[in-house]
């Protein structure tokens, strides 16, 4: 078979569908004023979590790293009433953004932002969650993994981005960054508590669900 996997992906944004205003003046606000705007979910991708979300209907969220806050909102506009999605980053400097978003949305009472180090954060959150998104530094997946798993219901979903590395899991040498989200993929893949899918969506989403 004979097909541009750029065309495909064009196509499948085509027939997505289309984001609300907010969303896509925050890209552009993202991609004026952010140094790697490549970081933030996007269209496609920000549809598929908001479709996620919307079918768990759930009352509790975590998402760790939230860049712009993007996914923050898709993830968001599933919660049931008096749900409650929390972020964390770690970038101070995003602050201003992220909070100015979620007002321009009309979703500030839905959402908390923490910013400091997920790692730390994490062990002080009290909530079991429905959803967790895993999507910051990529060398630090698999303790995501490890500090998340017990704050998640069963039948919850913990989805990760970035898992396929713009395919370079599947190459030899890997560099750190790609040996990482191997060693995550294998991790999940090998823990009885989980059963886990590859969605080969973007850059790659590993979809877990908590038996
Ligand atoms: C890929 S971006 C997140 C994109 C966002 N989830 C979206 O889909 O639009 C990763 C973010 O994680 C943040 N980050 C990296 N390490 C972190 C850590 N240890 N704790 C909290 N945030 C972290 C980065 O500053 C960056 O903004």
């Amino acid at each position: 078979m004979n097909f541009s996997l750029q065309k495909i992906v064009k196509y499948c944004d085509n027939f997505t569908t289309s984001q609300p205003r907010h969303l896509y003046e925050l890209e552009r606000e993202t991609n004026l004023k952010t140094l790697a705007p490549q970081m933030l979910s996007g269209h496609y991708q920000g549809q598929i979590l908001q479709m996620f979300s919307k079918m768990m209907r759930p009352e509790r969220i975590l998402e760790i790293g939230t860049f712009t806050g993007y996914a923050t909102q898709c993830l968001a506009a599933g919660l049931v009433e008096g749900g409650k999605v929390h972020t964390i980053e770690a970038n101070e400097e995003l602050r201003y953004i992220i909070e100015n978003g979620f007002k321009k949305a009309g979703v500030s009472n839905k959402i908390q932002l923490h910013i400091g180090n997920a790692k730390e954060i994490i062990p002080t959150l009290t909530d079991i969650f429905d959803i967790v998104f895993i999507d910051a530094g990529k060398t630090d997946y698999a303790t995501y993994f490890d500090l998340v798993i017990n704050k998640v219901r069963s039948g919850g979903l913990i989805l990760a981005d970035n898992v396929l590395w713009s395919g370079k899991v599947v190459m030899e040498n890997h560099d750190k960054d790609t040996r990482a989200l191997h060693e995550f993929n294998q991790k999940v893949h090998n823990d009885d508590r989980v059963e886990n899918s590859i969605l080969p969506i973007r850059d790659g989403i590993m979809m877990i669900v908590k038996k």
